[in-house]
């Protein structure tokens, strides 16, 4: 039997958000298997470690069983490499994200030639939606119930004031 293709979809996810949601759903249609992995980056200061953000994205993608979530530290061509990955996944919103994914995408693949980005698109409900939004209008009293999973609402409610 032929290998499993290997996709991974790198992020911070700090939270997940539903467009997060809504591109691993896509993936999960087109790839064999989808790794969601999530950057260990001491250097950043984030609102959810990594182990509460793992457990909002496992709950969230339950229903999906080609779909696994992880973690890396260092560079993502190497975690890929272990991995036996030969995607990254990236979504793109607007013209915006480009230019930051392109210089990622191609450093990436100078890094590693073998390893290709597919880019999608998620929804256009979606487009204007982000995890530092998400954070800014929740920290503001505003409702986010409609922006991201219902264990991200509440492990916010958890949290409190932020
Ligand atoms: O959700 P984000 O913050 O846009 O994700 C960015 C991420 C995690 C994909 C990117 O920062 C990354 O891959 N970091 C790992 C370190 C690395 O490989 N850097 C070189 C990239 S060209």
């Amino acid at each position: 039997m032929a290998r499993a293709h290997v996709t991974l979809y790198p992020g911070s996810f700090d939270p997940p958000t539903n467009g997060h949601l809504d591109l691993i759903e896509r993936g999960a249609k087109l790839f064999d298997r989808l790794i969601v992995a999530i950057l260990r980056n001491e250097g950043k200061t984030s609102l959810f470690s990594v182990e509460e953000r793992m457990e909002m994205l496992r709950e969230s993608v339950k229903h999906l069983a080609n779909v696994s979530v992880d973690s890396f530290d260092g560079l993502l061509v190497r975690y890929a490499s272990d991995q036996g990955a030969r995607v990254i996944l990236r979504g793109i919103r607007a013209v915006s994200d480009y230019e930051f994914e392109l210089q990622m995408a191609l450093m990436n693949r100078k890094l590693e030639p073998g390893l290709e980005t597919v880019f999608m698109l998620p929804g256009e409900a979606y487009s204007y939606l982000s995890s530092r939004l998400v954070k800014e209008i929740y920290r503001l009293g505003g409702d986010v119930g409609h922006l991201v999973p219902a264990v991200v609402v509440d492990r916010l409610k958890a949290k409190g004031s932020i």
